[in-house]
């Protein structure tokens, strides 16, 4: 039975604070004591007993470093009536994250070092989680000119991946010299692959779903045609390509393919194309409408075992929040989209860990130290072998794998309720979040 959240206070200490972390299990392995100080972990091992600490009797809890969510839309500022800064924030700390990426696709859209350290300072206020703003490659996210990639880049908010998401970068030469750019300063375009023309009208995947529901298609040649294309154009200029959500088969073993070649070319999938299919669009109802659509079985099984092996590197949520006078109307008309920062981690316990396909060090590389290294984090352990020892900061989560919970829609920290997993009873659940040494969330509620 494990049991978290008597947090038993021997002597108050001000901020981050001295922790005693009691019986964590490191990445699921043998019980240890971790302490933190000073925003770092100082000293794990058995038996501990430092001074003067805050203690919090784990006893069983899964450690693992803090998450990281690469494709996180926060909606501020612009559309604060869906989610602002600290509501997101909020929901990612619940969700174990102790670093979110906000997406450019806000209102204004964050094209400029101005907004882009609007985002950055907010995040910083709120204190929930770290948040790092993506800049948008285009002006507008209109596809046309170049934003202002190095004014974002030397801002405060020191951009280091930028994206049009919610738009494909459709343009070649556009996305070739967004490539080339970024170089200087070792940075990453983030691809929304979606060939605009295959996809006009487009409601769903486009297969045997879709004719019988009469809906228009989405073919997955949409997706994978822009994956090759800017795959073959990072390997020409040398530079670094994430792309963003990848949902269909072919997809997966294009990036195994651009990865056999050497090229710098990285890729998340979100929890949703990992467990859900198109199958449930025949309800019609827009909680399960998203961008890229969910596919078909097959796709899911490709994508998990593409996950497993590494060719796709990294778990993302794409946490997409959305009024309901937006979601909530008929099919045509909702935007697409869903939250998912409270929910990626059961879900991809779901997903991964119980079909056997990653183990917790495995989960952990997916969802914490590999997309920190896509995104550039200063203190991302390489390889993840310093994530959780004494010289690392104090970025962690503790997990009760055993603990099951039901997703009430109306129990979310995330200003929207969009989630596809309503009523839905999942596995594993954050008891605690700790930024740089200081409890975020602690027995499962903000603190
Ligand atoms: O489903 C999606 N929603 N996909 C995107 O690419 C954009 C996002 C949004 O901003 O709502
Ligand atoms: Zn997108």
């Amino acid at each position: 039975m494990t049991q978290c959240g008597d947090v038993v206070t021997s002597e108050p200490v001000a901020g981050a604070g001295r922790w005693h972390l009691r019986g964590v299990r490191p990445f699921g392995a043998d019980p240890v004591d971790v302490v933190l100080d000073g925003g770092m972990i100082v000293e794990v091992g058995p038996g501990l007993s430092p001074a003067g600490a805050n203690i919090l009797d784990a006893d069983g809890l899964l450690a693992l470093p803090g998450l990281v969510d690469l494709h996180t839309h926060l909606r501020e500022p612009g559309r604060e009536d869906a989610e602002t800064v600290a509501s997101g924030t909020r929901a990612a700390a619940l969700g174990g994250f102790t670093t979110v990426f906000a997406m450019a696709n806000t209102e204004p859209v964050a094209d400029t070092a101005g907004v882009v350290e609007q985002v950055w300072r907010l995040g910083r206020d709120a204190g929930h989680c770290d948040v790092r703003p993506v800049g948008a490659v285009t002006e507008g996210l209109r596809g046309v000119r170049l934003a202002e990639l190095g004014a974002m880049a030397s801002s405060a908010a020191g951009v280091r991946m930028f994206s049009d998401d919610g738009h494909c970068v459709s343009d070649a030469v556009l996305m070739r010299r967004a490539l080339e750019y970024v170089k200087a300063f070792d940075g990453v375009i983030a691809q929304h692959a979606q060939e605009p023309r295959l996809t006009e009208d487009a409601q769903m995947n486009e297969g045997a779903v879709s004719a019988r529901l009469g809906l228009s298609g989405w073919p997955a040649a949409a997706e994978e045609a822009i994956i090759a294309r800017d795959a073959l154009l990072a390997g020409h200029v040398g530079s670094r390509l994430h792309v963003c959500h990848v949902s269909t088969a072919g997809s997966v073993e294009i990036l195994r393919w651009a990865k056999s070649k050497g090229w710098r070319v990285t890729a998340e999938v979100t929890p949703h194309h990992l467990l859900l299919t198109d199958d449930l669009v025949t309800s019609f109802d827009p909680v399960f409408k998203v961008n890229p659509p969910l596919r078909t079985a097959t796709d899911v099984e490709a994508l998990r075992a593409g996950l497993a092996d590494g060719t796709i590197d990294c778990i993302a949520t794409d946490h997409a929040p959305h009024a309901p006078q937006d979601k909530e109307t008929e099919w045509a008309a909702a935007r697409p989209g869903m939250v998912g920062l409270e929910t990626a981690l059961s879900i991809a316990i779901l997903a991964m860990v119980e079909t056997g396909l990653l183990d917790w060090a495995g989960l952990a590389d997916r969802m914490a130290i590999a997309p920190g290294r896509i995104g550039g984090l200063p203190d991302a352990s390489p390889d993840g072998t310093r994530a959780l020892s004494a010289g690392a900061v104090a970025n962690l989560v503790l997990v009760d794998p055993a603990a099951r919970w039901t997703v009430d829609p109306g129990a979310l920290a995330s200003r929207s309720r969009n989630t596809p997993y309503a009523g839905r009873n999942l596995p594993g659940r954050v008891q605690a979040t700790f930024l740089r040494g200081r409890p975020t969330v602690l027995d499962g509620k903000i603190v």
